[in-house]
């Protein structure tokens, strides 16, 4: 029998049970167990008189749910760092806060963006695709030649948590840094980084490696189109694990087709999921996963828990430790 005095949760997805136990312990938990994400009108009738929602990036939360939700819901805790699935302004005109994850997912994020850096480089998957189909006849002086690493210039166009993250990483594989953001990191932050502050444009045609991890917003959503792409020096490669629509996927294609790019490595697209289907795949030079820069058991735990976490201190009206900023009016 449900227990009146227990909060009604709803809960997008099964999470990891780091965080489950967290919210059934005192929580009446709604799971949606599937492995896709609830559909919309299903969504809409679940999520109606709970008291807290675990949303996922897949989630669409909107003035259309809240309204669905209805005005007792107090907290709106989503399962990623990015909250682009939110419209934070409709959260904040009914007071709802909103939770995120960030920091426990930095270096896991860092490590997907480095390791397709380094795969698109070296040509990992057509090496291995070579030897998978038989190609692999004598050690040849001319087979998958690829693109150094030490020593090249490595971009970073967003330099918050992760992109600082990636250029240790790159530092450490004696790469020159340049990053790119609105405004400059502390003395600290650069020391620590290595990385030296330009403008887009002089990023974008100085660097080896281009890598994104900007949050996708108005304005940076196709900031990587054409015209960016043809600023890109000649043999560059794209990295993004950011967000899919900050790329201009058919520019993109066009620009890795036409060899201006030696290559891209993507842990995100427009639209996820990407059907086998699309152009994209057809590149042997665009490496392409299914957005898993978080997807490590220790980190995926550890998100689990800070949702939990956000989740519960909203149902008991209290700040929630990882709180989301309202946008400015
Ligand atoms: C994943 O993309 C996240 O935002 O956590």
């Amino acid at each position: 029998m449900t227990d009146l005095r227990r909060p009604r949760v709803l809960v997008t997805r099964r999470i990891p049970e780091a965080g489950l136990d967290l919210v059934r312990a005192t929580c009446d938990v709604d799971l949606w167990e599937d492995e896709l994400p609830p559909p919309r009108a299903e969504l809409l009738r679940r999520v109606a008189g709970v008291d807290g929602l675990l949303s996922l990036l897949t989630d669409k939360v909107d003035d259309e749910l809240l309204d669905a939700a209805g005005p007792q819901l107090k907290v709106v805790s989503n399962f990623a760092v990015g909250v682009d699935n939110i419209d934070l302004a409709a959260c904040a005109r009914r007071g709802i806060p909103v939770g995120n994850t960030p920091g426990v997912l930095t270096a896991a994020t860092a490590d997907i963006a480095f390791a397709l850096l380094m795969s698109v480089a070296r040509r990992l998957p057509e090496g291995y695709d070579h030897v998978r189909a038989d190609k692999w006849l004598t050690w040849g002086p001319l087979l998958l030649l690829g693109k150094d690493i030490a020593g090249a210039t490595l971009g970073i166009v967003g330099f918050g948590r992760i992109g600082q993250e990636v250029a240790k990483r790159g530092r450490g594989f004696g790469m020159r840094i340049l990053y790119h953001d609105r405004a400059r990191v502390s003395a600290e932050q650069e020391a620590a980084t290595g990385g030296t502050m330009v403008p887009l444009d002089q990023l974008l045609g100085e660097s080896d490696f281009v890598s994104l991890h900007v949050d996708l917003n108005a304005s940076t959503r196709g900031l990587i189109g054409a015209e960016a792409l043809g600023k890109m020096k000649s043999g560059a490669v794209l990295i993004n694990t950011s967000r899919g629509p900050v790329v201009d996927q058919a520019a993109l294609y066009d620009a890795l087709k036409s060899g201006h790019l030696f290559g891209a490595g993507l842990d995100v697209t427009d639209p996820e999921p990407l059907r086998a289907d699309h152009p994209l795949l057809t590149l042997p030079n665009c490496l392409i996963v299914p957005h898993i820069a978080s997807a490590t058991v220790d980190t995926r735990d550890a998100m689990a828990r800070k949702a939990a976490n956000n989740l519960l201190a909203g149902l008991r009206g209290e700040p929630l430790p990882d709180a989301v900023a309202p946008p400015a009016i």
